[in-house]
């Protein structure tokens, strides 16, 4: 399910500021080469990450599967020359392809690259964060969620990416037959539903790409 048509998202990546030449390198070069390639976040949630980066002048990130790291090094451009992004992922294949490319960019030093499981890596990790954005497997969502509210500095935010699940996460007779939800479906849903039943959390979901959760501690007013 395309959220937005095509040619909306077209016009608006051409008006927005967008990753660099370096970040087209590992989309064009993933896009050919990878299997999976659809799992990158694309221009468009790239730039607007960038926006919300600089928005909250955020220095230390936490990111929950580096895949051939074209969101990391997208942050990257994102933050002070002493910033730092922790990047987690599973696969060593995927990350060692990563890091060549972030080698080759003057903003690849502030990527700190973790190989492992995110549940028990997570908590080695000194905090706080700035950002986080959770983009990972499906299954542990909830669980990334409830270790990085703990973990974030007062102004800080966290991200968390295919919340929207290709529409799937809509009730079933929402749906064509040929879009019957999955086994991810469930576990997008109960984070979903969590976050918007949770009084300490303030959240906002929105259709960019395949949805993102925008997730912040409510402050009392
Ligand atoms: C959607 S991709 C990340 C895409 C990346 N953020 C980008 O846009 O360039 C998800 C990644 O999560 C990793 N992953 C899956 N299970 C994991 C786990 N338990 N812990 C850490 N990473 C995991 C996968 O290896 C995969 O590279």
């Amino acid at each position: 399910m395309q959220m937005v048509d095509k040619k909306i998202e077209d016009y608006c990546i051409a008006k927005s500021n967008l990753p660099s030449k370096e970040c087209d390198r590992i989309e064009d070069y993933t896009r050919s080469n990878v299997h999976g390639s659809q799992m990158l976040i694309g221009k468009m949630e790239a730039s607007f990450i960038g926006f919300l980066l600089r928005s909250i002048s955020a220095k230390r990130v936490l990111e929950l599967g580096t895949f051939t790291g074209y969101s990391a090094l997208a942050m990257a451009e994102n933050i002070p020359e002493d910033g730092e992004i922790f990047t987690v992922d599973i696969n060593e294949s995927t990350v060692s392809l990563a890091q060549k490319f972030w080698n080759q960019s003057k903003h690849g030093h502030k990527i700190k690259s973790l190989i492992g499981n995110g549940l028990d890596i997570i908590p080695t990790l000194k905090a706080p964060f700035d950002f986080v954005f959770i983009d990972a497997d499906k299954r542990n969502y909830i669980d990334y969620l409830k270790l990085a509210v703990p973990m974030l500095s007062p102004t800080g935010m966290i991200v968390i990416d295919n919340v929207l699940w290709s529409g799937k996460v809509l009730p079933d007779t929402e749906l064509d037959m040929s879009e019957h939800r999955d086994r991810n479906t469930e576990f997008i849903r109960l984070v979903n539903d969590y976050i918007a039943g949770e009084p300490t959390l303030y959240g906002t979901l929105l259709p960019i790409r395949d949805g993102m959760f925008l997730v912040t501690k409510k402050a009392t007013f």
